[in-house]
C-alpha cells in the first residue's frame, strides 16, 4: 500500500519536478529561422493584387499571458503578442507562428515553470548561408541572444525552422547538412552554452523542389542535445509553403512536448519505440 501511494505520488510529481528548477530565472527561448518560425498563418495573398494581410485571428493557444514576455526589437521586455516577430521580420506581414503555443503548452503543463522570454529572430526568404557566423543575422542572433541573459535569464532552447530556401538548387541542398552544422557549433560557442538544447523542425515544405535532401539533412542531424521534429504532413496555406494557423498550433505543442520530454530525460533521445 506504502509503495502504491510512493508510486502514484512520484509518477504524478516527476514530470513537475524536472521542469520547476530554475524557476527564479527568466526561461530563455530563442525562435530562428525563416517564414514558418516568424509565423504566416492566417496570412492571406490576395493573388490579383498581391497584396498580403494577416487574418488577426488569435487562438487561445496564443493569447498573452503575464508569463511569457518578448524581447522586442530596441531589446525591451514586454509582454508577448502575436505577431511575434512584426518587428523583426518587419518587412514582410507576420502572422501566427509556432513560439506562443510553444510557450503557453509548457506553462499549461506548469504553471510554476517560471518566466519565459521568447527571443524572436526569424527572418523570412532567409537561406542557411545567411545565418553563418559573421553574417547580419547570426550576429544580430547572438547580440540578441546575450542580451536576454544579461537581463536576468538563463539559456533554455532554440526553436529552428529554416531551410524553404535551400532547396532550389542541388548543390545547396547537398551543402545544408554542414553548414547547418558548423552554424550551430559557432552559435554554442559564442553563447558559451556547449549544450544548448536546440529544437530543430524537419521542413514540410520548400521554395524549390529539393525538399527530400534538406529534411535527410536535418533528420540524420547527430549532433548532442539537437532534436528534430517533423513537420511534414501538416497543413499549409494555398501558397503550399507557409504552415496554417493550426498546424502553427500543433507544432507549437510538439515542440513543447519535445522539449519537455528533453528537460525530464536530460536530452536523451528514447532509445527504443515507446510502443
Ligand atoms: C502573392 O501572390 C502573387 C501571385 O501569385 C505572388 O506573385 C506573390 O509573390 C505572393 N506574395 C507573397 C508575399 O507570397
Ligand atoms: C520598444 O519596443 C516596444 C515594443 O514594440 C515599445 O512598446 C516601446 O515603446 C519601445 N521602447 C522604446 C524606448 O522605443
Ligand atoms: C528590409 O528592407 C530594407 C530595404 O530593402 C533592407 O535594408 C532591410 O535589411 C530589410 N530588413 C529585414 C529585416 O528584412
Ligand atoms: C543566400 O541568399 C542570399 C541573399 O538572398 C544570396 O545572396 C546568396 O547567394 C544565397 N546563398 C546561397 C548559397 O544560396
Ligand atoms: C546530463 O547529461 C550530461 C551528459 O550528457 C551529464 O554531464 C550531466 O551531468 C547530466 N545532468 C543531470 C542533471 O543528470
Amino acid at each position: 500500500m506504502l509503495s502504491f501511494i510512493l508510486l502514484a505520488f512520484l509518477a504524478h510529481a516527476s514530470p513537475i519536478k524536472c521542469l520547476n528548477h530554475l524557476q527564479h530565472k527568466m526561461n530563455i527561448i530563442i525562435l530562428a529561422g525563416q517564414s514558418n518560425m516568424a509565423g504566416r498563418g492566417g496570412v492571406l495573398n490576395d493573388t490579383a493584387t498581391g497584396v498580403t494581410t494577416w487574418d488577426g485571428v488569435v487562438p487561445p493557444e496564443c493569447q498573452p499571458n503575464p508569463s511569457i514576455l518578448r524581447l522586442s526589437a530596441n531589446l525591451t521586455w514586454v509582454e508577448a503578442r502575436e505577431p511575434l516577430h512584426a518587428d523583426i521580420d518587419y518587412n514582410k506581414t507576420n502572422g501566427i507562428g509556432p513560439g506562443m503555443p510553444f510557450a503557453n503548452a509548457v506553462l499549461g503543463k506548469d504553471p510554476k515553470f517560471g518566466v519565459v522570454g521568447l527571443v524572436p529572430c526569424a527572418n523570412g526568404a532567409t537561406n542557411i548561408s545567411q545565418w553563418q557566423k559573421g553574417e547580419f543575422l547570426y550576429e544580430q542572433l547572438v547580440k540578441r541572444a546575450q542580451m536576454a541573459v544579461e537581463s536576468g535569464g538563463v539559456y533554455r532552447a532554440m526553436l529552428w525552422y529554416q531551410g524553404e530556401s535551400d532547396t532550389e538548387n542541388k548543390q545547396d541542398a547537398d551543402s545544408y547538412k554542414a553548414r547547418l552544422e558548423r552554424f550551430f557549433a559557432d552559435l554554442r560557442s559564442d553563447l558559451r552554452t556547449p549544450m544548448l538544447p536546440i529544437f530543430q523542425v524537419a521542413l514540410a515544405s520548400g521554395s524549390g523542389p529539393f525538399i527530400e535532401e534538406v529534411r535527410e539533412a536535418q533528420l540524420k542531424t547527430s549532433i548532442p542535445k539537437v532534436e528534430c521534429v517533423d513537420a511534414k504532413g501538416l497543413p499549409l496555406e494555398p501558397d503550399g509553403l507557409h504552415l496554417t494557423t493550426p498546424a502553427q498550433l500543433r507544432l507549437g505543442q510538439i515542440l513543447a512536448d519535445s522539449f519537455i520530454h528533453s528537460l525530464c530525460n536530460n536530452g536523451s533521445r528514447p532509445t527504443s519505440p515507446l510502443h
